[in-house]
């Protein structure tokens, strides 16, 4: 590498660096107790081969006294070091290179006793929420000699190893004092700078106070019950107002509700809640609008209510209504469905229940039958006898001794001394009604049985004296049809 490339390199870095690390600020804070430097800002052309940088302090406006190094001030090229600076070392500085001079009043403050940073002597940081958030402890002086750096929030150690530097996306809690601390050692005394960032982060939503809700509602309330209308806002500024448009004064029935709260982290900042309560609701608190405005000194903003009766009661006998004339309706066909099938709903109910109506009916039939007879026939057999043909022989006995109203034949089929249970009235029968059957000697229609039956049967024209099944069975004596 040549020479002259050599010195081009120089340069390039000399202009670079050198507004960074010289002291342009005429006012500057110190922390007692802290290692403190100042450098010379003397233009470029000064800082020649074995320039000589003279420093001073002025006592008052007419003394000033050359600063001498020790093992605490120490000049370093063209720096003075302080190790560390003291309340003494209080006063204006200047250094001079030729005829060239710069000055500086140096204010040296006491360390808080509390706390790792001193709120002087903050440098301001202030990032939107969401966005970059980035702090690293770098020094453009003592960065090189520092043997430790720390990272502290609120005076804590942030967490993670040893972390010197902080980037991410900003969000409200990151707002803090956040204290690097470069740890240094000089003459075999152990010092410590710091560099304190005061992060502020700032919520872009909430610059302008902001009403909650939309701006129309329409709501429903039920007669007789309590409504509350939420009308919160945000406000930014103590002079900025919420309220509702027309706050009733001759309606007993509504109060408005104010509540004021502090968001946590937030100076100047207020929730306002303004509730309209209505108790209870009256017909003529419904269909109105009850309107909240916000009013700023930049801009106002109205949230609308509309205030709707709500369908309770009314609509419940609605629904019995519907479910009345649905069931009455369904009734009604039923009834109708019931008169055209009768008949099959009849049958298919006796089928379920399997009950024989005949057999009480029977007796009323009997009786009848009995009544309208002028003979009684009784066919002894021993093939068929049964309670109703004992009641029915009983009954017509009765006709004939008692009432003497019917005549009685008695057919005996087998002899009559077999059958024990026959009443004893029957034996007082004469003899000329009972009629012997003698099988196949009584068979042909002019034997003497038929001829005597027919003698003993009240007279009629041949025509109708026929005893075929059919008239004496189906039609005239159905009860006494299987003889
Ligand atoms: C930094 O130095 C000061 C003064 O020497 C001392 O009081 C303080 O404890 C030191 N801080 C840390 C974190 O070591
Ligand atoms: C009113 O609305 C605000 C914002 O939505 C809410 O924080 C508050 O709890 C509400 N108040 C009542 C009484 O409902
Ligand atoms: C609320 O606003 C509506 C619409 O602008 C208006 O018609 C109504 O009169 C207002 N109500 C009150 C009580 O001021």
């Amino acid at each position: 590498m040549s020479l002259r490339v050599l010195v081009m390199l120089f340069l390039a870095f000399v202009v670079q660096s050198m507004p960074d690390l010289c002291t342009f600020r005429g006012y500057i804070t110190a922390l007692e107790g802290e290692p403190y430097h100042l450098r010379c800002c003397l233009s470029t052309d000064h800082y020649q081969r074995n320039h000589i940088v003279r420093w001073s302090k002025r006592y008052g406006p007419h003394r000033t006294v050359a600063v001498n190094s020790s093992d605490r001030i120490i000049f370093n090229d063209d720096a003075i070091e302080f190790w560390p600076i003291k309340m003494t070392d209080k006063g204006t500085y200047s250094c001079a290179v030729g005829n060239q001079e710069n000055k500086w009043n140096i204010i040296v403050t006491k360390r808080s006793e509390h706390d790792c940073f001193h709120p002087d002597y903050l440098i301001t940081k202030e990032v939107e929420v969401a966005k970059s958030l980035s702090i690293n402890c770098t020094h453009d002086y003592y960065q090189k000699e520092a043997y430790n750096i720390s990272l502290f929030k609120d005076c804590s150690p942030v967490p993670g190893n040893h972390k010197t530097y902080i980037l991410k996306n900003a969000v409200m809690n990151d707002t803090g004092n956040y204290t690097c601390i470069f740890f240094l050692y000089k003459n075999g005394r152990s010092f410590n700078v710091t560099k304190t960032f005061s992060v502020k982060i700032k919520d872009t939503q909430e610059i302008i106070s902001t009403l909650y809700g939309n701006s129309i509602n329409y709501v429903e309330a039920e007669l007789g019950k309590e409504k509350i209308l939420n009308c919160t806002a945000l406000l930014m500024d103590s002079a900025d107002i919420i309220y509702w448009d027309k706050e009733p004064n001759n309606a007993t029935n509504i109060i408005i509700d104010k509540k004021k709260s502090i968001p946590s982290g937030s100076s100047g900042k207020l929730y306002v809640s303004n509730l309209l309560k209505i108790k209870p609701v009256k017909e003529e608190n419904l269909n109105i609008w009850y309107n909240c405005t916000l009013m700023t000194a930049r801009n106002s903003e109205t949230i609308r209510f509309f205030l709707k009766k709500k369908e309770g009661p009314a609509d419940v006998s609605r629904h019995i209504f519907i479910i009345v004339l649905v069931s009455s309706a369904a009734i009604i066909f039923l009834v109708i469905m019931c008169i055209i099938y009768r008949v099959d709903i009849m049958l298919c109910y006796r089928d379920l229940i399997r009950r024989d109506e005949t057999l009480t009916a029977i007796i009323d039939d009997v009786d009848s039958l009995i009544k309208k007879s002028r003979r009684l026939i009784i066919v002894l057999s021993e093939n068929y006898m049964s309670d109703k043909v004992r009641y029915e022989l009983e009954s017509g006995l009765h006709e004939a001794l008692v009432e003497r109203k019917i005549k009685i034949i008695l057919i005996e089929f087998t002899p009559i001394s077999n059958f024990t249970f026959l009443p004893q009235s029957l034996k007082l029968l004469k003899s000329h009604r009972i009629l012997k059957w003698k099988a196949d000697k009584s068979l042909p229609y002019n034997s003497r049985f038929w001829k005597n039956l027919r003698y003993l049967m009240p007279a009629k024209t041949a025509k109708s004296i026929i005893f075929s099944s059919d008239s004496l069975g189906n039609e005239s004596l159905p009860g006494l049809s299987k003889l």
